[in-house]
């Protein structure tokens, strides 16, 4: 069943990449579109940024007790995500970690998928303890990626948030069964303390998951409407702050992440919940996004969820719509060739980009 499973969807695939597209109308295309943009722009004397800053928080709000994760964020985590002072003359080695998904069962479909987690680690010389840092979501992927529909809301709930999680150890089977341990940098003790205190503002003012990065079609430069904002962000935002610590990276290293891209002409901003939805909204809009969201409860299993995104796949190739939720607002996006792609490439090490 599993396999047969695995066929369709990866024909599926075959089929996104092997479809036809007609480049110079979608040249053309884009080009009226960045007219009508440009025109929209001057007449208003706005710019809109892109890609659209992901918003940051004053602080992280609680849960909602409808939001019931599956597994418990973060078991091992000090109690009060404290992360222990290290000497400033100790020596911290920096891993690159990597292992697919952990709710992942279905080791063969990887060859296809490369859905792949990211963390990073930490070995104090002095000590010879070690550390884990990873960013992911407290009530899982699917959780993120699509919203619940409840009978007595008008609005889709989401259970969006995602957080950091510091325990010490490295799980090395783990990670390098089917992944990644190799050591990326090395650092000071005291680089690493000024590297906790960050971490610590970063979590509580990065407070949700995004799992899509929403551009152009693909071209030489494509513009970026939306950033992802998930564990691999998390690893280079990370990677950058250390580099900018004065951390000293290996350049040998090829560095892969896995990306969820939506590709779109220019996104129409819609409004945020208050606007579209309950009695001052706009009713037509908010039926539209309920409707658009119906086929894709949030999936209790990563399988789920990869047949939701095939499913979103279709949903996206018949209409060219997808609503998107980012910053807790929603954009309208004109979807294009080729809607929806799942890539694992290159973002090289901080030190690489600045040689
Ligand atoms: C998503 O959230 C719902 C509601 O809290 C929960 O029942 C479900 O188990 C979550 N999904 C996963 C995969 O944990
Ligand atoms: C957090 O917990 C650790 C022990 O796990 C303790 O050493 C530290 O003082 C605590 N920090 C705060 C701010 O409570
Ligand atoms: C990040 O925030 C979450 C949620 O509040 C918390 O459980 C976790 O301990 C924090 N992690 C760190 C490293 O501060
Ligand atoms: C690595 O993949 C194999 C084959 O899919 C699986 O049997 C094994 O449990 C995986 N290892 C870990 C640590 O997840
Ligand atoms: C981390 O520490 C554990 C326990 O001492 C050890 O088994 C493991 O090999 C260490 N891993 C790394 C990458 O240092
Ligand atoms: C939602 O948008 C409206 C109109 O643009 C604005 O007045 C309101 O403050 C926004 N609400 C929130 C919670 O951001
Ligand atoms: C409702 O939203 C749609 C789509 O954005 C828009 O075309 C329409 O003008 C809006 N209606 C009102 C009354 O604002
Ligand atoms: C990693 O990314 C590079 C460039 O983006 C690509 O050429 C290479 O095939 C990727 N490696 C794997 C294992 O997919």
């Amino acid at each position: 069943m599993l396999h047969r499973w695995r066929v369709i969807t990866y024909m599926e695939i075959r089929a996104v990449f092997t479809m036809g597209c007609n480049i110079m109308m979608l040249e053309a295309m884009l080009l009226v579109f960045l007219m009508i943009s440009l025109t929209i722009c001057s007449t208003e004397g706005f710019q809109q940024q892109w890609p659209v800053p992901y918003k940051r928080f004053d602080f992280r709000p609680k849960t909602d007790p409808y939001c019931q994760a599956r597994y418990t964020f973060c078991p091992s985590g000090f109690e009060n995500g404290s992360i222990p002072k290290m000497k400033d003359e100790d020596i911290i080695d920096v891993y690159r970690l990597q292992a697919p998904v952990w709710e992942f069962k279905y080791g063969d479909l990887l060859g296809h998928f490369k859905i792949m987690h990211d963390a990073v680690g930490f070995r104090s010389s002095i000590t010879g303890k070690n550390y884990t840092a990873e960013w992911y979501e407290l009530f899982q992927l699917g959780n993120c990626t699509f919203p619940h529909l409840r009978p007595n809301m008008e609005e889709p709930f989401w259970c969006n948030q995602g957080a950091a999680c510091f325990y010490e150890g490295i799980d090395d089977e783990h990670w390098k069964s089917n992944g990644t341990l190799v050591p990326v940098a090395r650092m000071s003790g005291g680089m690493f303390n000024q590297m906790s205190k960050w971490l610590k503002e970063d979590n509580d003012t990065g407070i949700y998951y995004e799992t899509w990065t929403v551009q152009e079609p693909t071209r030489a430069k494509p513009r970026v409407w939306f950033e992802s904002y998930d564990c691999s962000k998390f690893v280079l935002r990370t990677y950058q702050k250390i580099w900018e610590l004065g951390a000293t990276f290996n350049k040998e290293i090829q560095t892969n992440y896995t990306r969820i891209f939506l590709y779109s002409g220019e996104p129409v901003y819609l409004g945020n919940v208050s606007s579209i939805f309950g009695p001052h909204g706009n009713k037509s809009l908010a039926e539209d996004i309920r409707m658009f969201y119906t086929p894709f409860r949030p999936p209790h299993s990563f399988k789920e969820f990869l047949i939701s995104i095939l499913a979103i796949y279709d949903e996206v190739v018949l209409h060219k719509t997808f609503y998107l939720f980012y910053n807790f607002e929603y954009w309208y996006l004109p979807m294009e060739y080729p809607y929806i792609k799942l890539t694992y490439e290159e973002i090289p090490l901080p030190s690489n980009k600045h040689v």
